[in-house]
């Protein structure tokens, strides 16, 4: 494994020989972003949307370093994904892209960062099985709170924590997936995904103020729901609303559209995939083919 190819602050190296700063900011106070994307056939889905979410979150936290914001830096990042892909001959991977603030003093002051870190490394993906698909997910609603007031439920942090904590506790009862409720006790989302259900037939996502991730998966099953007629609506959702909704899914760009089947122990719907679960996530698959053909 040490031997795959990583792509590390402009070059290409073996992973035996990537080195990181002990003194890089990301590491020492969690200063940085990352997206994490799926390629099919050797195309990376949404890599755009990834990147342009990754150039507003880097802005918005103050990492204003060309590469990060810039037009051409987004074209070099681009073409560092597709480099980086290619070199470990890959066709169906995960591949990641992280950035933090780099190398900087020991006190968390990002002025002494003089240059970002930029890692990206792509890992043949195994896809969560078909089984999988029928039988659905269960969730578990986290003791912990998405705070809709900070920044941070907005981006794709490297502060990873909260939602490690939170999926680590839904597995230890059995479950897949951990929800997250935020501070006013409204649906936000889950430890890795975006929620969804279906309710009198009409498709509804909390809204981005509930303190969600604003998900290219989520954002792709928008879309369709648009170009299909199907009525859509993001907003803010009761806890309730999930439980006893028609049908439910979770999304991200791994997964892409997994059934929600159970809440804390209560069936949603009829406690399998839901139709129009199954129809949006053939829709999904229908759009991936056509922008990777
Ligand atoms: C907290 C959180 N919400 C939602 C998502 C889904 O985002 P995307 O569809 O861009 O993968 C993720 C992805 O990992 C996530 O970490």
């Amino acid at each position: 494994m040490m031997d795959e190819f990583i792509y590390l602050n402009g070059q290409l190296v073996r992973g035996f020989e990537a080195r990181l700063s002990p003194f890089d900011h990301g590491f020492l106070y969690g200063y940085g972003l990352f997206e994490t994307m799926r390629s099919y056939n050797g195309h990376i889905f949404r890599l755009d949307s990834h990147l342009t979410r990754l150039r507003c979150s880097a802005e918005s936290v103050g990492l204003t370093h060309s590469v990060l914001i810039t037009d051409d830096g987004k074209q070099s990042l681009k073409a560092a994904c597709v480099a980086t892909l290619a070199a470990n001959r890959l066709k169906d991977a995960r591949i990641r892209l992280t950035v933090s603030a780099g190398e900087g003093d020991m006190t968390p002051d990002p002025r002494t960062c003089p240059s970002p870190t930029v890692l990206i490394t792509a890992r043949y993906l195994d896809p969560l099985s078909p089984e999988k698909y029928e039988t659905g997910f269960k969730a578990a609603v986290s003791f912990l709170r998405r705070n809709s007031q900070s920044p941070l439920s907005r981006l794709k942090s490297t502060c990873y924590m909260e939602n490690i904590l939170a999926r680590t506790t839904a597995r230890a009862v059995g479950c897949d997936e951990a929800i997250f409720l935020n501070e006013q006790g409204y649906l936000a989302e889950g430890s890795a995904t975006n929620v969804f259900l279906v309710s009198h037939g009409e498709l509804i996502t909390p809204c981005f103020e509930s303190g969600v991730l604003p998900g290219i998966t989520r954002d792709a099953v928008l879309e369709i729901a648009r170009t299909s007629n199907i009525k859509a609506t993001e907003r803010w959702v009761q806890l309730n609303e999930l439980i006893e909704a028609e049908e439910a899914f979770l999304t991200n760009s791994i997964l892409e559209l997994v059934p929600l089947v159970s809440v804390e122990g209560r069936i949603i719907g009829t406690g399998k995939p839901g139709k129009l679960t199954g129809d949006l996530l053939f829709a999904y698959r229908r759009l991936v083919e056509e922008a990777v053909k």
